[in-house]
Formats: C-alpha cells, structure tokens, sequence
C-alpha cells in the first residue's frame, strides 16, 4: 500500500514537472532544466577569482550543483540559488536541508531579483534570456561583478575571457 502511494506520488511530482517545463519553455522561452556537469563546474571555478567571503547567485539553479560544489570547494561563501519550477525547487529545498547546507534556495523568477547585492552570478539558460538579464546587470550590477555564463553569451558585453569546457564555451565577465 505505501510503496503504491510512493509510486503515485513519484509519477504527480513527474507529470506536474513535465507540465510546468512544458510551459514555461514553449510559452515563457524559458530555458530548459538541463544540468551542469560536475567537471565544467570544477574547471570554472578553477578559472574564476574566488575569495570569501563573496555573494554568488545562480539563477535558474536547477539542482543547484554550481552552489553545492562551490560551497565544498571554497567554505565562507554565501551562496543563492533561484528556481521558478515548483517540483525542481521543493525537491532541491529538501535536499540541501537534509545535507545542513547553508545554500539559500529561492522559488522566484530571477528577473524579478534586484541583483545589485552579487560578487558572482552563473548562469547556463538560453540566449534570449541572457539578453534580457544583459540589460539588467547593466542596471543593477556593481562595478566588479563577475558574470559567467555557460554556452550562452550576453550581447551586451564583452568576455574577459572565454575557454571551451566539454566543446561548451564558458564566458567570463567583469561589470
Ligand atoms: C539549463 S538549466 C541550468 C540548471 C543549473 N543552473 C545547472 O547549470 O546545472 C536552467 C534552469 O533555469 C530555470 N529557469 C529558467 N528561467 C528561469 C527564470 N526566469 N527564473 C527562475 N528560474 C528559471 C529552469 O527551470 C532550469 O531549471
């Protein structure tokens, strides 16, 4: 009977998933969720300057692997995810809880934040939203930010660097 309940709880949580990603891509032009692999993360947080304590916020964090791996690697930090899709967020939320870790999950969309608070901000979305986040940096981010952005790049500023990971392109910014 339990494990009944488990496995029609599992599927509500897939189908309601499915549904929101659906329309959030197809009807928002939302990025998809497609995670960031462990081994571009450790290159780009090798290639970035990092020294807590700093703000990091990753927008559209999905699971939240770019916070999580920062917060092994450089302890200190203080670290933001956001994330719209509900079943992503909840399932995250209870995840971090569950491991005491001290990253802060928001269920928000990002482009609704004021990011002027940031040190670093990472991002792997799509490009018309790099677009109009590009705007917003340029409205709100402090002198000295640090941007990256994986595959996608923001058109209204140039890279301080970019370096190819897994035939990805990774840009690197500076406000
Ligand atoms: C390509 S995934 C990247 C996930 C994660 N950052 C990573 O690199 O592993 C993009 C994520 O951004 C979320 N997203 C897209 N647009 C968003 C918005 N406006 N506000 C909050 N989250 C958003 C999607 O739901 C998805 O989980």
């Amino acid at each position: 009977m339990y494990l009944l309940l488990i496995i029609v709880l599992a599927l509500l949580i897939y189908f309601v998933f499915f549904v929101s990603q659906f329309y959030n891509v197809f009807f928002k032009g939302y990025a998809p969720f497609i995670s960031t692999d462990r081994e571009t993360i450790k290159t780009i947080l090798a290639a970035s300057s990092i020294n807590p304590p700093l703000l990091i916020y990753e927008l559209g964090c999905g699971r939240a692997r770019f916070l999580r791996i920062a917060e092994k690697t450089f302890p200190g930090l203080k670290l933001i995810g956001v994330e719209n899709l509900a079943s992503l967020y909840y399932i995250n939320w209870l995840r971090l809880k569950l491991s005491l870790s001290k990253i802060k999950l928001w269920k928000k969309d990002f482009l609704t934040l004021n990011l002027q608070d940031a040190d670093l901000i990472y991002c792997y979305l799509n490009n018309e939203t790099m677009r109009k986040l590009g705007d917003k940096f340029k409205k709100e981010c402090r002198p000295g930010t640090q941007i990256i952005s994986r595959s996608f790049p923001i058109p209204q500023f140039v890279p301080e660097k970019t370096i190819a990971v897994k035939n990805k392109k990774i840009y690197f910014y500076k406000i």
